[in-house]
């Protein structure tokens, strides 16, 4: 088991309820694609994933570790927080680091405390850093500071850090939202790759329906802080799409125009009827 959630809720301070009664629970190698529309809680259950954030009702565990009662803490934490990897929604890099800096940040928590702060003064490992910035195309980057880089290449030097970190359980919150869509579908697959290739769990939410279902084989649709669905990429519909979508009380399924998903998927079933009728 790589987490597992019983009833997870999440109330913040301010007394907002992000995540009502999810249960959810992925095994060792899975990888899930969390989609939904914008405020849902995707970035919400992510955290409580990756113990940024603690369960406010409910129960569960990442790694084998509890997220919530006996939850460990101190150097426990460090070591759990070690083996989980997050790119975030918007990376919290400072921009006055340099690349090569971020990107070995990935194992700051693996690495004894003499050598993460060696590491911010002299870098490390260099050609560690290289390897990881080379398969997000960024190898030329390497001694440059952040505050040079594009949206997308920041983006892309977050995943670099996690790629260079090889955690057990990789959590993704919007990986790609920066890139052009060639560029997405090229990233999303190293990510998946990379997971496969290691035996990880991955799970990362998209705003992209169709780079969901192209690249993962588990969906799981969040709205309004619930799970809506949990199902096989092949068994989610454009009913289900639409319903996932669809603002309170919206009539459905009626669009004035359809989202980008839907021409595709029209696109396909009419070339496969055309492809049968010949
Ligand atoms: N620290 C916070 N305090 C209060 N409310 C919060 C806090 N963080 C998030 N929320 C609220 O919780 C809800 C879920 O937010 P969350 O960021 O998880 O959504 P999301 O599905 O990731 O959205 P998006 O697709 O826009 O990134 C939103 O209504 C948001 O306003
Ligand atoms: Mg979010």
């Amino acid at each position: 088991m790589s987490f597992s959630l019983d009833g997870v809720g999440l109330t913040h301070a301010n007394g907002y309820t992000a995540l009502a009664d999810i249960s959810l629970r992925a095994d060792r190698g899975e990888r899930i694609a969390l989609i939904g529309p914008s405020g849902a809680g995707k970035t919400s259950l992510l955290s409580v994933i990756g113990t940024a954030l603690a369960p406010t009702a409910g129960q569960g565990t990442v790694l084998d570790s509890a997220l919530a009662g006996d939850a460990p803490r101190g150097q426990g934490l460090k070591r759990l927080r070690a083996r989980i990897g997050t790119i975030h929604q918007a990376p919290p890099i400072p921009g006055r680091q340099r690349v090569v800096t971020a990107v070995l940040a990935g194992r700051l928590g693996q690495w004894p405390a003499w050598k993460s702060l060696a590491s911010l003064l002299y870098p490390m490992d260099i050609p560690g850093a290289r390897a990881a910035l080379e398969r997000v195309d960024l190898a030329d980057k390497l001694f440059c500071r952040c505050d040079q880089l594009s949206g997308g290449q920041l983006q892309r030097v977050g995943i670099a850090r996690v790629l260079y970190q090889r955690p057990d359980l990789l959590l993704a919150d919007e990986p790609v939202s920066a890139l052009d869509p060639a560029l997405a579908q090229a990233t999303i697959r190293l990510l998946t790759a990379d997971a496969e290739a290691r035996g990880a769990t991955l799970i990362a939410s998209l705003h992209a329906v169709d780079l969901a279902l192209d690249n993962f084989p588990r969906i799981v649709g969040v709205k309004a802080g619930r799970i809506a669905f949990d199902l096989p990429g092949e068994r989610v519909t454009d009913a289900l799409l639409h319903a996932l979508y669809a603002s309170e009380g919206e009539e459905l399924p009626v669009q004035a125009h359809e989202p980008a998903f839907m021409t595709r998927q029209r696109a396909a079933n009419d070339a496969a009827t055309r492809a049968a009728c010949c």
